[in-house]
């Protein structure tokens, strides 16, 4: 399908005040292919957070529309939504510092009763090795590198084989070294489990290395 992601006039305003209203996007609209790795890139306050925050279920205080195969993403139940279809990743980790890695990674799976210890267990087993993380599965977030922090958010945020992926300039706090390999791992997620990925960074090098880049400029893409 070539509009796997269609994104229709979306608009988002804040009022901060009473006497201030910002228009963070200005009907913002593109698609995105199935399997697709695209960048999102764009000057600090373009909208691209704003977008991410929607696109992620993180916000829905928005008009126009987001269609997922077809469907509008305002007929899912939110917190189904948040869990198989979109998993998001930050700049900073939003790790839980009193959970040990391998209970990070499985938090948002805490409450599901209808799957087998079994099944998740050979999940987090499967994720622990994809993320290189099984040497690290009982330390806690402050003994972890950047990398490792970053790779742990991956982990989670795929834990439940989301169809997308949404990061927010996951490279921002790492070493061109480290972020580097943080976009690899991104990448061979990509290719071999099929995860769609929208990728919103501001370094060049890393944009380079997607499929296609979408600039935003004052929440409308150019
Ligand atoms: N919670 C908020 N309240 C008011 N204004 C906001 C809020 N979040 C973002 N904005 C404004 O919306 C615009 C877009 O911000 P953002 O999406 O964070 O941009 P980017 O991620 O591209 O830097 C900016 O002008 C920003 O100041
Ligand atoms: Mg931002």
């Amino acid at each position: 399908m070539s509009e796997y992601i269609k994104i229709q006039n979306l608009c988002r305003e804040y009022r901060p005040s009473k006497k201030v209203l910002v228009a963070a996007l200005r009907n913002l609209a593109f698609s995105v292919k199935k399997g697709e790795m695209i960048s999102l890139v764009g000057s600090s306050g373009s909208g691209k957070s704003t977008f991410l925050n929607i696109l992620g279920g993180l916000d829905w205080n928005y008009s126009g529309d987001i269609y997922i195969e077809g469907k509008n993403i305002r007929n899912y139940d939110q917190n189904y939504y948040r869990r198989f279809i979109v998993g998001t990743i930050f700049q900073q980790f939003h790790l839980i510092p009193s959970l040990t890695v391998e209970e990070n990674i499985l938090l948002p799976t805490r409450f599901q009763k209808n799957i087998s210890k079994q099944k998740l267990n050979e999940r987090l087993e499967y994720i622990l090795n994809k993320t290189g993380l099984s040497d690290r599965r009982k330390h806690y977030p402050n003994e972890l590198s950047g990398g490792q922090a970053q790779r742990v958010a991956i982990a989670r945020a795929i834990i439940d084989s989301p169809k997308i992926i949404l990061a927010d300039e996951p490279t921002g706090n790492l070493d061109s070294k480290t972020g580097n390999m943080i976009i690899n791992l991104l990448r061979s997620l990509n290719m071999q489990e099929g995860m769609t990925t929208i990728i919103v960074t501001h370094d060049s090098k890393i944009a380079s290395q997607t499929d296609r880049t979408v600039t935003l400029v004052d929440g409308k893409n150019v």
